[in-house]
């Protein structure tokens, strides 16, 4: 897809971050929009900026862990712009903590949103892009914690390494069956967004739910949640990448490439492993 003005395109957690600024970029290219989000306060702020910058959007209150809601969502587009060209599934949450002491809850939450909102957006948008015979694209936003693993990471990280195989997959199937639709999966390091907040969307826990992290532990684990995700770089600079990556159909975006040593080391120790056996 490199012809951006007027065609449609479709943000999920646009209200904020990483999606926000994919909009203001996409408008800037004279796209007409649609944000969608869980988070109304967020979506109405948003909308309002994105109007006041000249963009032609609207915002539609949308849980991608809930299928329906993501119908509704294609329907509210299609109604209003009869068509999308450009789908990012990019809401996303982030759940830290020992692998074991996560809350049941909070996995069911995490993969419902990253990896089932990914899946519904796929499931929901895929026939309607290939209904249209024309060239569109699909960003899923996955992370560079999809493509390596570390402590207190694998409640997001196994979200995160699901998109990612999702995506390469699809964009597979993309080419083989000739389709004129792009698959790119977006993989951040650590980028200034809201995303250190993740838990002012949790759902309430389940019933006698144990707490088995502690309080303190869970501070903790904020903390340096909040410092690594504060000390990322400017969602500005992610949607920019985007932009090329789409433009030139790359499958893997990568905004921060000075972490790809921490891929190579990963692949070179599943190598070396395949080597001594
Ligand atoms: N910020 C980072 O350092 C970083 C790094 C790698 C990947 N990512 C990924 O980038 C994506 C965007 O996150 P962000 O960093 O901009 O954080 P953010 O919290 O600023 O934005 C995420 C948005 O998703 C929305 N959301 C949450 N649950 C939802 C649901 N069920 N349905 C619809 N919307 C929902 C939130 O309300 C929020 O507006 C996520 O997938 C995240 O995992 C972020």
């Amino acid at each position: 897809m490199d012809q951006f003005h007027n065609q449609v395109a479709v943000i999920t957690g646009g209200a904020s971050g990483i999606g926000l600024a994919m909009a203001q970029r996409f408008a800037a290219e004279g796209m007409r929009l649609v944000i969608a989000d869980i988070e109304q306060s967020a979506l109405d702020r948003a909308l309002a900026t994105l109007k006041a910058q000249g963009a032609t959007v609207i915002a539609v209150r949308t849980d991608v862990s809930d299928v329906e809601s993501v119908r509704n969502l294609a329907k509210i587009t299609l109604d209003t712009f009869g068509g999308v060209h450009l789908l990012c599934n990019n809401a996303g949450v982030q759940v830290t903590g020992p692998t074991w002491m996560i809350p049941l809850s909070e996995w069911k939450w995490s993969l419902g949103v990253n990896v089932w909102g990914v899946i519904h957006g796929l499931h929901v948008f895929l026939p309607i892009l290939l209904s249209q015979n024309a060239p569109a694209h699909i960003v899923n936003t996955a992370s560079m914690a999809g493509l390596v693993s570390a402590p207190m990471m694998s409640c997001y990280s196994v979200t995160k390494h699901s998109v990612v195989t999702l995506s390469e997959t699809l964009a597979m199937e993309m080419k083989q069956m000739g389709t004129s639709i792009g698959v790119s999966v977006l993989c951040p390091g650590f980028v200034q967004t809201a995303l250190h907040e993740s838990e002012r969307n949790r759902p309430a826990a389940e019933p006698n739910e144990a707490e088995a992290i502690s309080p303190e532990m869970r501070e903790s684990l904020k903390q340096s949640v909040t410092a690594l995700v504060t000390g990322g770089i400017q969602p500005a600079d992610v949607a920019e990448t985007v932009l090329q990556g789409v433009r030139e159909n790359r499958l893997h975006i990568l905004s921060h490439p000075e972490m790809i040593g921490l891929f190579e080391s990963r692949a070179r120790k599943i190598v070396g492993a395949a080597q001594r056996s």
